[in-house]
């Protein structure tokens, strides 16, 4: 669990980079509406889970480093309860609960923040907003970022507005010790469900028996959440790289591709495992499996300080094209024809993210590599033609010397995967 000074220190951070006489708003994630009376599963933003470790909806931080009155200099907003709230919904956070989570003393309702807004912002020359900036974002609509920075720049037109992710990112980019903790948790239940498949898995089931395996062990270990909409492929499904339907079934020969993690105290793990339906792969599928561990092997040991994702794809490309052409998926010709790229036909993704409190969490492809840092290295083969798709992945660790393998003991070996299997 992450303690108040966790939450406390990441506070003190931000405030520290903030332009003198500065305010700054994290919002909670919008409520969205799933249908009829109904929304989807509430999940916290990930900045203001960071900055206060709280979970529930309709919570607004504010933090006003050089307000006068040093009560008004962190506040958190949250939505007030009820015995009519606590019947219907269940009980909400109590102004004291809010505090001894997150640290912040001064706790007032949502409702309250209209009449603070003009004092709060009398002192303020800059507002610092925290937009979703991940590059894999589109904002198809106006979600909550938008309308609380658009209602306060119409209020407020004087005002500077600022990027506060920014500030954010840096902070987040580089893991404590606390939160390797959390994530190494996250990873102790991926593992665990990981082991009841290979126990479970057999020709003619389908791929949702594998699915709903995974989500058994996690529910009953209290995760309510896979980190991402998980992957059960098989056979030639493997080959589509965000395949999530899961509902064909895994015929004998085929190998079954797995791409998921458990979210434990909102970090997210990130597994991929490949294995034989019937338990033995063929010789075939063994010389392909080994070839993308040979790559992840290799690429982990390149997951070192001041390496980008960049570079670090360029370099587990010349790898891959190298294993490639062993094992006969690409010849001297294809070199030569498609040059440096020729790996691309059989291998079309990256070969790693950053990972935190978002499955692909915050930093960019040009991100110098610092210790605390935490990425995937998954490298894949993809061969639709011989209806197979091989992708291993796991959670690096970077440190001042060598990566560490956050996930070096979940099976990977051929010879360990079918001892599990057949055992
Ligand atoms: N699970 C998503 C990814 O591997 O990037
Ligand atoms: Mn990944
Ligand atoms: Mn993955």
């Amino acid at each position: 669990m992450l303690t108040t000074s966790f939450f406390e220190n990441n506070r003190k951070y931000v405030s520290k980079f903030l332009e003198i006489n500065s305010i700054a708003f994290v919002n909670s994630n919008d409520e969205l509406p799933r249908n009829g009376d109904q929304n989807h599963i509430f999940r916290q933003n990930s900045d203001l889970f960071y900055l206060t470790g709280i979970n529930q909806e309709q919570t607004l931080l504010m933090l006003s480093p050089n307000h006068p009155d040093p009560r008004k200099r962190e506040i958190l907003f949250i939505r007030p309860t009820s015995k009519k709230i606590e019947i219907w919904e269940g009980k909400k956070l109590t102004r004291k609960e809010t505090s001894e989570i997150s640290g912040i003393k001064n706790v007032k309702l949502l409702s309250e923040l209209d009449s603070l807004l003009p004092d709060l912002m009398f002192y303020a020359e800059n507002v610092y907003l925290s937009l979703n900036e991940n590059l894999g974002y589109s904002r198809f609509y106006n979600d909550i970022d938008l309308r609380f920075l658009n209602d306060l720049k119409i209020k407020y037109p004087l005002h500077v507005f600022r990027r506060l992710s920014p500030i954010i990112v840096s902070k987040r980019l580089i893991k404590t010790e606390e939160e390797i903790e959390v994530l190494k948790k996250a990873i102790k239940f991926t593992n665990n469900a990981f082991k009841r498949v290979l126990k479970f898995a057999k020709p003619n089931i389908v791929e949702y028996e594998i699915e709903a395996e995974i989500t058994h062990e996690f529910i009953r270990n209290g995760i309510k959440s896979h980190a991402y909409e998980p992957i059960v492929a098989s056979g030639k499904n493997a080959c589509i790289l965000h395949y999530t339907s899961n509902n064909k079934v895994c015929k004998n020969g085929d190998l079954i591709l797995m791409d998921f993690g458990a979210e434990y105290n909102n970090y997210a793990a990130d597994l991929s495992r490949t294995i034989p339906a019937n338990g033995k792969f063929t010789e075939r599928q063994k010389t392909v499996y080994q070839a993308v561990l040979n790559v992840q092997k290799k690429a982990i040991k390149l997951m070192v300080v001041g390496k980008t994702i960049n570079i670090l794809n360029k370099e587990v490309g010349e790898i891959m094209q190298s294993e490639l052409i062993k094992i006969g998926l690409l010849s001297e010709k294809d070199i030569e024809d498609k040059g440096d790229k020729a790996y691309k036909k059989y291998y079309l993704h990256g070969t790693s993210h950053f990972m935190g409190l978002d499955v692909h969490d915050v930093g960019t492809k040009d991100t110098k590599f610092e210790p605390g840092m935490v990425l995937t290295c998954e490298p894949g083969i993809y061969i639709p033609e011989e209806n197979m798709g091989i992708r291993l992945e796991d959670d690096i660790l970077i440190t001042n010397s060598k990566p560490i393998n956050l996930m070096a003991n979940i099976p990977i070996e051929i010879e360990e995967i079918e001892q599990l299997m057949n055992d």
